[in-house]
C-alpha cells in the first residue's frame, strides 16, 4: 500500500505479486479488497477472472474476465481503503482526515499517539502520513477491535509503521514510556475530556492535538480541559459538497456563440436546482452537468485542535 522498498523508500512504481491486498475497481461506488491466491477467481456480473493474470501486472492495470468484461486492480490507499475496509465502529472519512493530517502537521518522521482505533480508517492515512521513518501507536480498550485492526494493517501492508495496543485510554491514560515523545495525539473517545490530561503529558514541546467528537457538548467539555495545558485551541466542522459530473445530450438546444470557426464556445448555466451546465452552441449537443449529489456526507463531528503550551 505505501509501496516501501526494501531500502524504506518510497515508490509508486508495484507490480502486483501472489498474497497481496488489492481493490478491485467497477465504479468509484463499487470496490472490494481481494486477496490476491494464484489458484482463485474472482467471479461477478462481468464474468471470470483468475487472480493468476493478475500476477506481475502494475497496480492500476485493466484486467479482462472469461466474457470480455472488465475491472481495475488499484493498490490499497488509505483513500481507497477508508472506503472499503469493515466497519467494526463509526469511522473517519476522507474530508476529516485531511484536515486532520493537515491540522495536526503530521510529515514523515512524526511519532503519533492515537485512541481509539476503531476500524482504523484514520490509523493508516497516519501510517501513511509518518512513513518511512514515524510511527502510529494507537490504543483501543476492546480487544476484537484491536485485533481485527491489527490484522487489517498486516494485509494491506502498514504493520511496520503501526503498534495497536489495548488499554483504556480514558481510565488508564497512555503508556508513561511516551512521556514527551509524541508529535501528535489524536483522539476519538467518548469522553475525551479524561484523556487530555495524559495526551499533555505524551506531546513534546509545542506538540498538537486533535479530539473528533460528534456532539457538541463533548467538544465544550474537552475545550474546558484543554484550557489547562493548551493553547490556539479551535474547533471545525468539515462539509464536503460532492458532484455527479454526467454527459447528456440535449436536442434542440440553442445556444449564442459562433461556431464557423469549428470549435464550439463553451457557455456555463447555472440551473435552478443548482446544476451547472456546460454547453455549446448547437441545435443537438453533448454537454456536460455538474449537479450537486444529493446524498453527500453531512454532519460527521466537530474536530477540536490545539497546540500544548510552551512552558518556557
Ligand atoms: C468511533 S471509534 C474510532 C474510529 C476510528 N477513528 C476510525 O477512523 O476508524 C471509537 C473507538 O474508541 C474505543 N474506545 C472507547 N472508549 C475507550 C477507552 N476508554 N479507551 C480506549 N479505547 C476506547 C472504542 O472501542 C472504539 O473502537
Amino acid at each position: 500500500m505505501l509501496a516501501c522498498n526494501s531500502a524504506n523508500k518510497l515508490s509508486f512504481n508495484r507490480f502486483i505479486s501472489n498474497g497481496d491486498l488489492v481493490i478491485i475497481y467497477e465504479r468509484h461506488d463499487n470496490m472490494k479488497p481481494v486477496m490476491v491466491s494464484e489458484s482463485s477467481v474472482l467471479q461477478n456480473r462481468f464474468g471470470v477472472f483468475k487472480h493468476s493474470d493478475w500476477i506481475g501486472k502494475p497496480f492500476g492495470s485493466k484486467v479482462f474476465s472469461n466474457k470480455g468484461g472488465f475491472v481495475y486492480l488499484l493498490a490499497p490507499t488509505p483513500e481507497l481503503w477508508t472506503l472499503v475496509l469493515s466497519h467494526r465502529t463509526q469511522i473517519l472519512y476522507i474530508a476529516d482526515i485531511s484536515f486532520v493530517i493537515m491540522y495536526l502537521e503530521i510529515v514523515p518522521g512524526c511519532l503519533v499517539m492515537e485512541s481509539g482505533t476503531g476500524s482504523g480508517s484514520l490509523t493508516t492515512s497516519l501510517a501513511r502520513a509518518v512513513a518511512p521513518a514515524g510511527h502510529v501507536y494507537t490504543f483501543d480498550f476492546h480487544e476484537e477491535r484491536a485485533a481485527s485492526a491489527r490484522e487489517d494493517f498486516e494485509r494491506i501492508g502498514l504493520s511496520s509503521l503501526i503498534n495497536v495496543n489495548v488499554r483504556d485510554i480514558q481510565d488508564e491514560g497512555f503508556p508513561d514510556e511516551f512521556a514527551s515523545l509524541a508529535d501528535a495525539v489524536f483522539l476519538d473517545l467518548p469522553q475525551p475530556w479524561l484523556a487530555i490530561p495524559s495526551a499533555a503529558k505524551m506531546l513534546k514541546q509545542d506538540g498538537t492535538l486533535c479530539s473528533f467528537s460528534p456532539c457538541i457538548e463533548q467538544v465544550q467539555r474537552s475545550c474546558e480541559t484543554l484550557q489547562t495545558s493548551f493553547t490556539d485551541i479551535r474547533t471545525f466542522e468539515v462539509l464536503l459538497r460532492t458532484y455527479e459530473i454526467r454527459e447528456e445530450r440535449m436536442e434542440g438546444f440553442s445556444g449564442e456563440g459562433n461556431v464557423a470557426n469549428g470549435s464550439l464556445p463553451c457557455k456555463r448555466r447555472q440551473r435552478s436546482d443548482g446544476s451547472n451546465v456546460l454547453s455549446s452552441s448547437s441545435s443537438s449537443v453533448s454537454t456536460v452537468m455538474a449537479r450537486p449529489n444529493g446524498e453527500a456526507r453531512g454532519h460527521t463531528g466537530y474536530l477540536t485542535f490545539a497546540r500544548l503550551k510552551c512552558l518556557s
